[in-house]
């Protein structure tokens, strides 16, 4: 159970609610581009851009290696949901989407069961999914993350199988690192990674685990991303601030593909 998924490594960049125009937000893509394009055969790059900038998005990055993705989804596929965005209506789009960030759980009052839907949805339209998970400051001083990613860890994989785990990506995110400048030590991280993969695996089956990508995130940036790809059941990292400055996140993606690359 040690050793990293065959698949390459994964720098996804969750780009929230920024930037609040389409022209930055295309800037920002070409900046992304010409990044990816001398790693595209050592690391994954994905965006996450807000839902308006999905189309322009996806259009200008065609044939770029970049892959694309929501940061949210419905877990119906049509009907009576104001608001809401389907798995099908955005599989034309983009092959990837994030459920479960501690923000919408935060916001939103999403729950672990809600989590599970989206799960599920995603994966049922064939499209890869990237799963958050993560404990609030007051569980990690309490000394009960663990209880609390292994509780959000089942309950949102709860319908998944060995045959989605090449599109299924963890990322586990200590809320108490999101956006606040304060991540988490790698000790930590290692030990809740190794948690996650020990659990994927008595749900989905060991060889299967293997191919399930697991992620770090929260306050990774270019002068830390190393510490975290470093660590041996790390498959790479979700970046959110840091991915708004395209030079920043050009390092981001250049240390993992190095890290990786020498392994
Ligand atoms: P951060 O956000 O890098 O700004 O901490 C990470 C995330 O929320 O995915």
């Amino acid at each position: 159970m040690g050793a990293r998924p065959p698949g390459m490594p994964l720098v996804a960049a969750n780009w929230k609610m920024n930037p609040t125009n389409i022209d930055d937000a295309l800037d920002l893509v070409r900046g992304v581009m010409s990044v990816a394009r001398g790693q595209a055969d050592k690391v994954d790059v994905a965006i996450f851009p807000p839902f308006p900038y999905l189309v322009p998005v996806s259009d200008l990055m065609v044939e770029s290696g970049v892959k694309l993705g929501a940061q949210d989804t419905f877990w119906e596929m049509s009907g009576a949901y104001t608001g809401e965005v389907s798995p099908a209506m955005l599989k034309p789009l983009c092959q990837w989407v994030i459920v479960g960030h501690s923000e919408r759980r935060l916001h939103l009052g999403e729950t672990d069961e809600m989590v599970a839907k989206k799960t599920a949805a995603v994966l049922s339209c064939e499209m890869s999914v990237i799963m958050c998970v993560g404990e609030l400051i007051d569980h990690y001083d309490a000394g009960t993350s663990d209880t609390i990613v292994s509780s959000q860890v089942k309950a949102g994989l709860a319908s998944c199988s060995a045959d989605d785990s090449a599109r299924l990506v963890i990322a586990y995110e200590p809320v108490w690192a999101i956006g606040t400048g304060r991540s988490a030590d790698p000790e930590h991280a290692y030990k809740t990674l190794r948690l996650i993969r020990k659990i994927v695996g008595e749900m989905i089956g060991a060889g299967a685990a293997r191919k399930v990508r697991i992620l770090y995130g929260g306050s990774v940036k270019a002068d830390n991303v190393q510490e975290y790809v470093e660590l041996p059941l790390c498959d790479g990292v979700l970046v959110g601030g840091a991915s708004l400055d395209a030079e920043e996140f050009a390092h981001i993606v250049k240390v993992t593909a190095e890290v990786y690359g020498h392994r």
